[in-house]
């Protein structure tokens, strides 16, 4: 019942009171479904499938349908959950999931996706209803795994409902229906999405700038038609051949420790972190065994073996020297084990080939050259691709971006956010607009891809942002003990949107243990690019007031 709604207490963000409107819904599957019959203004045909209520403490039961997502959130806020499927052409459809909070904070935050997968995340919703935002996530029109493109086949409808229609269409259609359920609008809107999540945040920026107030893009896969071609390319490294170049997993780890153990001091303090991968100087030929190599086990690489790493830290150029893709980074090599493997290819890759491209199941990673990615940019399937770096109608709506990498990932090369940047720079200098008035860029040192870090490092790398908090735990939300926006890039990105405040850097977290984050082990600041942080020099390294955030030049 919503008629004590007037006495909500003033919510974790800080916004008034709700007050009570005679236009507001109840949270009933017929509420819902008479008032889209009575907006025949809408294009899309659009079915609420059942909306019902959660009590305060309750859990949402994932659906087994939902093979991408299957974590349950817990201990969410009593809301309102609704699901609706909208028809999206003759051949496809996609649906999204609603949470709609009882104590609302009047904000609107939608999360993305991740690879391939097709599912509505409930989780990462469950985190921003925790804040007090009415949440929606999108399915993006079909039902797979991360890794499975195979639905994609002769599909050019889905394509395009993945590449950023599903995500426009829900974004629109969550808001009316927030908007009506509470006889409100959102005062603001956030996205926040990290990997496939990330590209699809920049579409957002790009092709629909009044669509949120404030995006967070993480690890964004934002260059589909480059990065999924480099994805087979950097499989074939690793091949098992006769020329003895393939490098044994088991010897990845090793390979680790010798990078960190070259880089790591060379970035001015020995921690375990590689703070800047890009200015280390690697001396690979040190990894090199002395004499003929007698036993597999050895650690130590042949030349040949050499080459391998060699490529795998050198960016993807093609015929004519031109660039398709940057290189993975020094400290990467924790997560090696999925694209470089043993060179069996990650469907990330050839599935993309396969199927986006159509050149369907019999096409084999051996048969990869250069026309692939050629054709890939030809195709660009769904348009999925984030590439107009022209963001002044973002800017000039007043939109404010915060985007990071961690630079310990090993599935998206870390310098094609710098890439994306830059381009974004270029694009924009000549009419003089500043970066740093709307676009902020950090880098996350030993963070992997969107969370996590090696143990090998156990660098800080905890900020709230997409898929972290739900990565760790079923009802976690912002961070423990530090809920503020210096620690939390959400709560940051409100600020910056609402106050006008613009974070030059974040604190990032680690706990001793993350998983339970009872004691803190390090934080330390993220400083927004090109800017980085530097150890004073005294004090404890692990506390984040021990460093300061300075340009290299
Ligand atoms: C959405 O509706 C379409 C058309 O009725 C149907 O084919 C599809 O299975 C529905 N999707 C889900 C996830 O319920
Ligand atoms: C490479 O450059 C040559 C000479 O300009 C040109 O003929 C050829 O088409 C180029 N190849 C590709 C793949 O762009
Ligand atoms: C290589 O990786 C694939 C996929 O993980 C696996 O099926 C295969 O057994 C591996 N081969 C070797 C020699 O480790
Ligand atoms: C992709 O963008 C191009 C150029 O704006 C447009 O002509 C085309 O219709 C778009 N395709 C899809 C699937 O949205
Ligand atoms: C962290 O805590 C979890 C939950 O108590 C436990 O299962 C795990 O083993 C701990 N990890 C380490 C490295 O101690």
């Amino acid at each position: 019942m919503k008629t004590a709604k007037s006495l909500l207490p003033i919510l974790s963000l800080g916004i008034a009171e709700l007050t009570v409107n005679a236009a507001q819904l109840q949270c009933t599957t017929d509420a819902f479904a008479k008032y889209l019959a009575s907006d025949s203004s809408r294009g899309e045909p659009a079915v609420v499938q059942w909306a019902y209520r959660i009590p305060k403490g309750g859990t949402f039961q994932v659906p087994d349908s939902d093979i991408a997502y299957p974590e349950s959130p817990t201990d969410l806020p009593e809301l309102c959950v609704l699901q609706v499927n909208v028809t999206s052409s003759t051949e496809s459809s996609y649906t999204f999931g609603l949470f709609l909070p009882s104590e609302w904070n009047e904000r609107f935050l939608a999360v993305g996706n991740g690879g391939f997968a097709g599912g509505i995340y409930w989780a990462d919703m469950g985190v921003g209803v925790r804040y007090g935002f009415a949440s929606m996530s999108t399915d993006t029109g079909h039902n797979s795994i991360s890794t499975d493109g195979s639905w994609a086949y002769n599909s050019p409808e889905k394509v395009t409902d993945w590449g950023y229609r599903a995500m426009h269409g829900s974004v629109v259609l969550a808001k009316e229906l927030a908007n009506a359920y509470y006889g409100k609008r959102a005062g603001y809107s956030y996205y926040s999405g990290c990997s496939t999540g990330g590209r699809q945040g920049l579409k957002e920026v790009e092709m629909y700038p009044e669509d949120f107030d404030g995006v967070i893009a993480g690890a964004p896969a934002w260059w589909t038609a480059h990065l999924q071609p480099w994805t087979v390319k950097i499989g074939t490294y690793n091949r098992p051949g006769a020329n003895g170049n393939q490098i044994p997993e088991s010897l990845f780890s090793w390979i680790e420790a010798q990078i960190i153990e070259q880089c790591d001091p060379q970035d001015g303090l020995k921690d375990t972190v590689i703070s800047s991968p890009q200015q280390c100087e690697l001396n690979l030929e040190a990894l090199l065994c002395q004499g003929p190599k007698t036993s597999g086990s050895a650690n130590c690489l042949d030349p040949a073996q050499l080459e391998t790493l060699y490529n795998i830290y050198s960016d993807y150029v093609d015929t004519n020297q031109t660039f398709v893709f940057p290189h993975l980074l020094p400290g990467s090599e924790s997560q090696w084990s999925v694209l470089v493997n043993n060179g069996s290819n990650n469907p990330l890759g050839y599935e993309y080939v396969q199927y986006y491209l159509g050149l369907g199941p019999q096409w084999s990673p051996d048969q990869f050259d250069y026309s692939i990615v050629q054709l890939a940019d030809k195709l660009d399937p769904g348009n999925a691709t984030a590439r107009n770096f022209d963001l002044s109608p973002f800017q000039n709506s007043g939109g404010k971006l915060l985007m990071y990498h961690g630079m310990a990932d090993g599935f998206i090369p870390t310098d094609s956010s710098r890439y994306f940047y830059n381009q974004v720079a270029k694009t924009l200098a000549p009419s003089g607009i500043d970066l740093d008035n709307f676009y902020r860029f950090f880098y996350i040192p030993g963070m992997q891809h969107c969370a996590g870090t090696p143990d090998s490092m156990h660098a800080p790398w905890y900020i709230a942002g997409p898929n972290q908090a739900s990565s760790l735990s079923s009802e976690l939300h912002s961070v423990p003990g530090f809920s503020d926006a210096q620690h939390d890039i959400l709560l940051a990105l409100v600020d910056w949107v609402e106050k006008g405040v613009a974070p030059d850097f974040l604190i990032a977290t680690t706990w001793k243990n993350d998983t339970t984050q009872a004691e803190v082990y390090r934080q330390r600041p993220l400083c927004a690019y090109p800017k980085m942080a530097f150890y004073k020099g005294q004090g404890d390294p692990d506390q984040a007031k021990n460093w300061e955030c300075r340009s290299l030049y």
